[in-house]
């Protein structure tokens, strides 16, 4: 595995943007930025050895300014707090609102807006940042790392850690936007989501705290099926997927959330998680900006599959906590594999 680093860009504020290149022995290069760690560009080689870059990205920092989260690790709280607060040991705490009267992806400047210190390694680059106590109202002086690594088995592996010196909740994911052919839309990419379950949710996108049985349902993905199927099959699936979902199994060590595959290409890409929660996005709001070298990026021209623990967490005493203490790691491991078919 080599990583190469070098300039990307610029912020407003004159901080450099910096950009590692990771390539293994089997034609998969990576490009990741400081800037909200960002998978910008990975190339990936299909059956034949034709690469494409499976991941929706832009050639210059702008497009990132201009798009929120597009490929980035959000937190300190990815995906929504209901009402922007939430209880902690018996005291409200009021976060920043950026979502209507709601907190997304960890406030108006989450981790994907930040410049991390950056630093390449053996196996990949190792991405630090320091959120200090009261940022986007949450508590606590929170040490994040971020580990990514590309491994000889094309594995690009996303190592998270957190400590903290107060309370606080933490719910670090990816938020990468695959498409597996490079071009055009996912409707044709084949799902599988190792998901009997899934958390639903009322008309703001807020869990309502309840567990259903996917069974019956669009949500169905046990077994492989092309997601714009399912689309049109169910009407209330029509304008996309926007779903957390109930990894079968979770754990300390990861396990296979999902599975997808593009019929095309014959490219598979397999997500692993430690993580209870996995949400189902299908770039629902594209709408047709430029893209990488000038494509453009429609509605649902890209899949995210981010692990994490469930949406508004903090409000559902139910769901599994997200609550991080001093003294504790917070730790999580997402690991996207792929596999080239032979067709
Ligand atoms: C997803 C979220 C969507 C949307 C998107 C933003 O994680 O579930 O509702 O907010 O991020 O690009």
């Amino acid at each position: 595995m080599k990583i190469q680093k070098s300039l990307f860009g610029t912020m407003p504020d004159g901080a450099a943007v910096e950009q590692f290149t990771l390539s293994n022995g089997n034609g998969v290069v990576c490009q990741l930025l400081n800037y909200g760690v960002r998978i910008a560009s990975l190339r990936v080689p299909d059956a034949k050895g034709n690469p494409a870059d499976v991941v929706v990205g832009f050639d210059h920092l702008d497009g990132y300014l201009q798009n929120d989260y597009i490929s980035a690790v959000c937190g300190r709280v990815a995906n929504r707090i209901g009402g922007a607060k939430f209880s902690l040991d018996g005291k409200t705490i009021k976060v920043s609102a950026n979502e209507g009267e709601n907190q997304l992806h960890g406030g108006k400047c989450g981790f994907d807006k930040k410049i991390w210190r950056a630093e390449a390694g053996q196996i990949g680059v190792e991405f630090a940042c320091v959120s200090p106590d009261g940022e986007e109202g949450f508590p606590g002086n929170l040490n994040v790392k971020v580990i990514v690594a590309l491994t000889d088995a094309d594995e690009l592996r996303l190592d998270f850690t957190a400590i903290t010196d107060k309370p606080t909740p933490v719910n670090l994911t990816s938020h990468a936007y695959f498409n597996l052919a490079g071009r055009g839309n996912v409707l044709d990419h084949e799902l599988m989501l190792a998901a009997d379950f899934y958390t639903p949710v009322d008309s703001h996108l807020l869990p309502t705290g309840e567990i259903k049985s996917v069974r019956g349902t669009g949500l169905d993905f046990t077994t492989p099926k092309a997601i714009g199927s399912q689309m049109k099959k169910f009407p209330e699936i029509v304008s996309g997927y926007d779903h957390n979902f109930v990894v079968n199994g979770g754990g300390k060590s990861p396990v296979l959330a999902a599975r997808v595959r593009e019929p095309i290409s014959g490219r598979i890409m397999e997500t692993w998680t430690t993580q209870p929660g996995v949400q189902l996005y299908t770039a629902n709001h594209f709408d047709g900006f430029a893209g990488r070298g000038g494509a453009r990026c429609e509605k649902f021209g890209g899949f995210c599959l981010e692990t994490q623990h469930f949406p508004d967490s903090v409000n559902h005493p139910g769901f599994p906590s997200v609550i991080l203490r001093p003294g504790e790691t917070y730790r999580q491991t997402c690991i996207y594999k792929f596999i080239h078919e032979r067709l």
